[in-house]
């Protein structure tokens, strides 16, 4: 596949004002976020969740691309339309999620490493053909005591690096994604250096396996203080603190960034957004992939009468991709 081909579509999943929305799932993490709603995760239920949000009226206004699970790019709408097909339609791109999930790191008690490199290339040549045109691949970082070694930031960089090569032979863009996770008493310093840390491993290993970075998107996750520290930080403050940390270390060839969500509030995620957009121009185009900060409050709305809710509920998710639109340009108005 062609370096301008893949250059093509990452630039259009970060195209001025639009962003993903990660619908991409596992069905055990799906069972959770149903489990939080009393749905009973059915594979009718997974479906028909997924065809609310994506057949939510004028979603290409603010969205480029959406990432699927496995089970999800295969499902159809009630009336018999692929998911893809719906897409296409409305100008998102789909996407796939194509890691198999983080296991502990042996030798490395707290640690994970992603897997699900094994018969990659073969997926991948079905993802393309079934319409993918981008993947996902996420890393997990936890922080705490003498946690994250260089080992376990090696061999996830080591893996996203193998990934990203195989999805770009393969005619898919890679989507990396290193999260170091919110969870944990650090404070905004230490997340800081650790994401510093991972983006330059990360860097280096994409360089090592002659990946592309004009044909790549990176995942970041913010730079923010732990849940459990204790420390209220600014949202300028975790706005500069991010951009610093993304200056030092992501090369300015890269197509854009776009953020998850972590586990911020919708309203978190989207004043951060809009606050590192606001202080631009930026090497690259920041925007956003988020699945909680996009779905939580639909999700919420439709468990209450999947019949009666699910024209508001589709209402929200527009109004969600709407507002974080808006942040990748930094024209948000809170409560606009
Ligand atoms: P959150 O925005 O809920 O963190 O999900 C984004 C994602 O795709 C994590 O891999």
């Amino acid at each position: 596949m062609s370096i301008e081909h893949l250059a093509e579509t990452a630039l259009a999943m970060v195209a001025p004002g639009k962003g993903i929305i990660a619908i991409d799932e596992s069905n055990t993490t799906i069972k959770k976020r149903f489990d939080g709603v009393g749905i009973d995760c059915s594979e009718e239920n997974r479906r028909a969740y997924r065809e609310l949000l994506l057949t939510t009226p004028n979603l290409g206004d603010y969205i480029s691309g959406a990432i699927l699970y496995d089970e999800t790019i295969r499902q159809a709408t009630k009336d018999g339309t692929p998911f893809t097909q719906v897409m296409a339609a409305n100008g998102v791109i789909p996407g796939i999620k194509v890691d198999k999930g983080p296991q502990p790191l042996a030798g490395f008690p707290g640690e994970v490493v992603t897997e699900g490199l094994d018969g990659l290339r073969a997926r991948l040549e079905e993802y393309y053909r079934l319409g993918a045109r981008f993947a996902k691949w996420r890393a997990v970082i936890n922080i705490g005591d003498d946690i994250p070694t260089g080992t376990a930031i090696e061999a996830n960089s080591h893996a996203l690096a193998r990934y990203a090569a195989l999805c770009q032979e393969q005619g898919l863009v890679p989507m990396v994604e290193p999260e170091v996770i919110m969870d944990g008493s650090h404070d905004i310093d230490m997340c800081y250096e650790v994401t510093e840390v991972v983006l330059r491993s990360l860097f280096g290993s994409l360089y090592e396996h002659n990946v592309m970075l004009e044909g790549t998107i990176l995942k970041a996750s913010m730079v923010i203080p732990g849940t459990t520290s204790g420390e209220n930080a600014s949202v300028e403050e975790v706005a500069a603190m991010t951009l610093r940390c993304l200056r030092a270390t992501v090369p300015a060839s890269l197509p854009g960034i776009v953020f998850l969500s972590g586990g911020q509030s919708d309203h978190d995620a989207t004043a951060h957004l809009n606050a590192m957009n606001m202080a631009g121009p930026h090497p690259w185009p920041l925007s956003f992939s988020y699945g909680r900060a996009m779905q939580s409050a639909a999700l919420k709305l439709w468990s209450q009468d999947m019949q009666a809710n699910y024209a508001g509920a589709q209402q929200t998710v527009f109004a969600r991709a709407r507002d974080n639109g808006l942040a990748a340009l930094g024209q948000w108005q809170p409560g606009s």
